[in-house]
């Protein structure tokens, strides 16, 4: 049996438009099995609208999105099937329930759903608050339900936007240890992030956005190295 050898993610050409404004333009990049990229660039410079866009929550002007080696859908819903769940930049979470009720919401209809969200809460390590409201709970508690709601799932390839966003500096060493380890189980990572320090320990490669267009694209010291992302950046840091 021939394996799939094809990135995870291959993103090529796209451009994304809304009116006149170019949101994205000509960006390419993969991510490959196994992988874990991250996606950088100023406020505005068009990271969720690539999210957006894998995710058919955008229709592109041009270019390809394709994921597992097929074309990527055009419908949103038919992105678990194909193995992609993703995290909102914040929360994204359902206030007024609880933590249980916010992770099987992406399972609702699996026969095996009591397991499922039980193993993901135990992976997450929030068997505890399983009954817990949600508004109750302190905000690292509540990105860390965010992401077992995505992982719940299974995913080949997952998406997150801002996964650190909001965290302290503990928080953010518990997350990527959380990170690795869904990457060392064999899932694809691409993430969007501002903290340089958690981008450049946890990604195999990053792909640097401005304005739309990518700048810069490699291991985490070549794109530290290079001049066009110091240029892009200034300033980033305080977003
Ligand atoms: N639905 C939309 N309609 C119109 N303009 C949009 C829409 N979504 C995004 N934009 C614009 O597209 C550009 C890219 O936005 P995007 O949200 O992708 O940036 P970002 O890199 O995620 O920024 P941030 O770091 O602030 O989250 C911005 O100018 C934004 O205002
Ligand atoms: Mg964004």
């Amino acid at each position: 049996m021939s394996r799939n050898t094809s990135p995870r993610l291959e993103v090529d050409a796209l451009t994304v438009t809304f009116g006149g404004l170019t949101a994205l333009d000509d960006v390419g990049f993969t991510v490959d099995s196994g992988e874990i990229v991250a996606l950088i660039g100023p406020n505005g410079a068009g990271k969720t609208t690539v999210f957006n866009a894998v995710c058919a929550l955008v229709r592109p002007a041009a270019g390809t999105i394709r994921i597992g080696g097929r074309p990527a859908p055009r419908r949103p819903e038919a992105l678990l099937d194909r193995g992609v769940a993703r995290t909102l930049q914040g929360l994204g979470l359902f206030g007024g329930m609880t933590v249980l009720e916010n992770i099987v919401i992406p399972i609702a209809g699996a026969p095996d759903r009591d397991a499922r969200a039980a193993s993901a809460l135990e992976r997450a390590e929030l068997g505890g608050v399983a009954s817990s409201d949600i508004d109750a709970l302190p905000y690292p508690v509540r990105k860390r339900v965010a992401l077992a709601r995505a992982l719940v799932t299974r995913p080949d390839l997952l998406l997150l936007d801002e996964p650190a966003g909001g965290l302290g500096d503990d928080d953010i060493e518990d997350l990527s240890i959380r990170i690795r380890a869904v990457r060392d189980d064999g899932c694809s990572v691409l993430l969007v992030e501002h903290h340089v320090d958690f981008i450049m320990s946890i990604a195999d490669r990053i792909v640097v956005l401005d304005f739309g267009r990518v700048v810069a694209c490699g291991t985490p010291d070549e794109v530290r190295a290079d001049p066009a992302v110091e240029s892009a950046y200034l300033g980033w840091e305080a977003a």
